[in-house]
């Protein structure tokens, strides 16, 4: 008996000091529910888009037909011709678009004439999904009718669907048809024959799958766009990048140029396409059939603020050193006149000029703008002294719009440290910064903002990612990632919006990597840094919450990140912990200053993890890392969570 009761309180002994043990091993967090921080900006949270890695024409733009209009400065690129084929610029029916051809008869019974088009790294056809095949066209030197025929291919030549169209006029006229292939095929063609006997002029040849997103007619491709939209983002940035500065002023994007009809949009070279000689592209145009119009539609329908950002005058300035590669103060008018005439576009009456341009697109309602960027990756003087002009007149003419100034191209530095003052100075609302970093800048960075000036403009986050050198859209990238936006989150109260970048890439037609979304004719892949970004949108909630750790903001401390939120519509509070360290990690939250009576209960809460750090999601295996449901306990007032190594966790509690 004796013997027994020795054993049993050893026993015992050893379990109160194995608990002991275990309770000095977990971490304990407060949360006091007694002060709510400030609020959260519903563009806290958003999506940059630049048409980089055929992110537009080839990506989310759904048409298939590459130089569909032949204005492509090599005329014919992306188009196989065969028999008596002619490229015409005479008499154009769209001015800016000037190239048409003329298919006539090769002359000879057992020829033909015709062309090909290539698409994007060839085109994607589903089984049994309707294309909709559409041109301009004429019968040309004579009124009697002419007949095409028009197939979809398969890689292997064979024909998938076949469709005739009669082309009964002199005159221009757009004629359709849908055309339903009998296989699915990721690197497909269209052909185009002609089918009588004399000839036909064709311009502006297009295919487009009637499945588009929402069904617009010159609309989305649905994955990407659907892909976007479920990321629920609060912010839209548009069109880059780059491109908004163009290589030269004559490629700049300029968005005048994307408006009205699609048929009419000139076409302008991808800076793209020769940036990085390594990766060469040179049938990377713009044909800006995803334009200022779809842009701000996009916005709309995915509930986010609208953010387009114009050029300020300075075209690239990695690649533009002299002064004279850019447009001189005094010459500025039209620039300016540009973003207020923008403004107009967007909110102006159906009366006015650029709100009537709105309107007969098909909107009459205002896209309500509140935001605009003037220049990307600006830096010195010289940026300066064209911004502070722009500042002044759309202050002037629209001062609730909301003016975003830039950072120029990276975290820290000269040009940064230059450019903040000034902006400052400028008195605009928000600054752009860029980081495209290494791991351990972003592991090193959560605590950027904490002591950030808060009397000055708020920060725009409006590029950022975490390079692994090698290593693409890994795992790894993604945690570091999350355990750097707990700083972001922390810090709401001056960072307004943040936006990773870039944001879609063809798996065989990159320029730039990582990035968010891969894709190929026919699929698309979200990455584990998708997924952070959608748990952070996701779970924004409406106001910061302090969560603590010895009073301390818990910013790296043995490899643990977070930050909280309330949400006040869903009166819960949510947790986020990045756990980057190699052992699992067991976490008390304390809820401190609840109502009396009040009960909490575990609401939807979600982990990311990985087995190893270098772990992707690729086309083949999408699901590799995926959100997983996260267990924990309520005790009382009380989080118990064992936090995985390298996981990023989102708890949500629920009052
Ligand atoms: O996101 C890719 C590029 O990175 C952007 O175009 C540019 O702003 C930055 O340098």
């Amino acid at each position: 008996m004796k013997n027994i009761c020795k054993v049993l309180s050893i026993s015992c002994l050893l379990s109160l000091s194995l608990s002991a043990y275990s309770q000095q091993q977990a971490y304990e967090f407060s949360l006091d529910t007694k002060k709510v921080g400030a609020p959260i900006k519903s563009t806290m949270y958003g999506l940059f888009f630049e048409d980089i890695n055929f992110a537009a024409d080839g990506g989310l733009y759904a048409e298939l037909v590459k130089n569909r209009s032949f204005d492509f400065p090599q005329n014919l690129m992306g188009w196989n011709t065969f028999g008596k084929v002619e490229v015409r610029k005479d008499n154009p029916l769209f001015d800016q678009n000037p190239t048409y051809i003329v298919l006539s008869n090769p002359e000879h019974p057992h020829k033909r004439t015709g062309i090909e088009n290539e698409g994007f790294r060839g085109m994607g056809f589903k089984q049994n999904e309707a294309y909709r095949f559409s041109v301009w066209a004429k019968t040309e030197n004579s009124n009697e009718p002419q007949k095409i025929r028009i197939d979809l291919l398969d890689a292997k030549n064979d024909i998938l669907v076949t469709q005739y169209l009669e082309i009964n006029s002199s005159d221009w006229r757009k004629y359709e048809v849908n055309l339903t292939p009998k296989a699915t095929e990721p690197k497909g063609r269209l052909r185009i024959f002609l089918d009588s006997k004399g000839s036909v002029a064709l311009e502006h040849v297009s295919l487009f799958p009637v499945n588009t997103w929402k069904g617009r007619e010159n609309g989305l491709r649905a994955d990407l766009a659907q892909a976007l939209a479920d990321i629920k983002p609060g912010v839209f940035r548009f069109p880059g990048g780059c491109i908004v500065e163009g290589t030269d002023l004559d490629t700049r994007y300029d968005w005048k140029k994307t408006v009205g009809a699609v048929e009419n949009r000139p076409v302008n070279e991808n800076r793209w396409h020769y940036t990085f000689p390594h990766r060469f592209f040179p049938d990377y145009y713009q044909s800006y059939g995803l334009g200022f119009y779809e842009y701000f539609l996009l916005s709309e329908d995915m509930g986010a603020e609208p953010l387009p950002v114009l050029s300020c005058g300075l075209s690239c300035q990695y690649q533009n050193e002299k002064e004279e590669c850019h447009v001189p103060v005094k010459d500025l008018g039209s620039y300016i006149q540009d973003a207020l005439d923008l403004i107009e576009f967007a909110n102006g009456l159906p009366t006015s000029t650029w709100g009537k341009v709105r309107a007969d697109m098909g909107h009459p309602a205002p896209f309500n703008l509140k935001y605009i960027g003037i220049g990307n990756e600006q830096w010195g003087e010289e940026y300066i002294v064209r911004l502070e002009p722009f500042v002044k007149e759309i202050r002037a003419k629209y001062p609730d719009i909301k003016i975003i100034g830039s950072s120029g191209p990276s975290a820290d530095g000269d040009k940064f440290d230059y450019l903040w003052p000034e902006m400052k100075r400028l008195k605009v609302d928000l600054v752009d910064e860029h980081y495209y970093k290494d791991p351990k800048w972003f592991l090193n960075s959560a605590k950027r903002y904490d002591n950030y000036d808060r009397k000055g403009p708020a920060v725009f986050a409006g590029e950022y990612a975490c390079h692994v050198p090698n290593r693409d859209n890994n795992f790894e990238s993604a945690l570091y990632e999350a355990a750097f936006m707990t700083g972001l989150e922390r810090n709401a109260d001056i960072v307004h919006m943040c936006t990773y970048a870039p944001l879609l890439a063809h798996v065989d037609a990159w320029q730039w990597k990582p990035d968010m979304i891969w894709f190929d004719n026919l699929t698309s892949v979200k990455t584990p840094n998708y997924y952070v970004q959608q748990l952070y949108a996701k779970n924004k909630g409406t106001h910061v919450m302090s969560v603590t750790r010895n009073n301390t903001s818990i910013s790296g401390e043995d490899d643990l990140y977070a930050s909280a939120v309330y949400d006040k519509d869903e009166n819960c509070y949510i947790v986020k912990i990045a756990n980057t360290g190699k052992s699992s990690k067991e976490i008390n939250i304390t809820l401190t200053g609840l109502k009396k009576n009040s009960s909490l209960s575990l609401g939807e809460s979600f982990e990311l993890k990985a087995n190893n750090l270098n772990i992707v999601n690729t086309l083949e295996s999408p699901m590799n890392i995926i959100p997983q449901k996260a267990t924990a306990k309520i005790e009382g007032n009380i989080l118990v969570a064992s936090v995985k190594p390298e996981s990023f966790s989102v708890y949500k509690i629920q009052q």
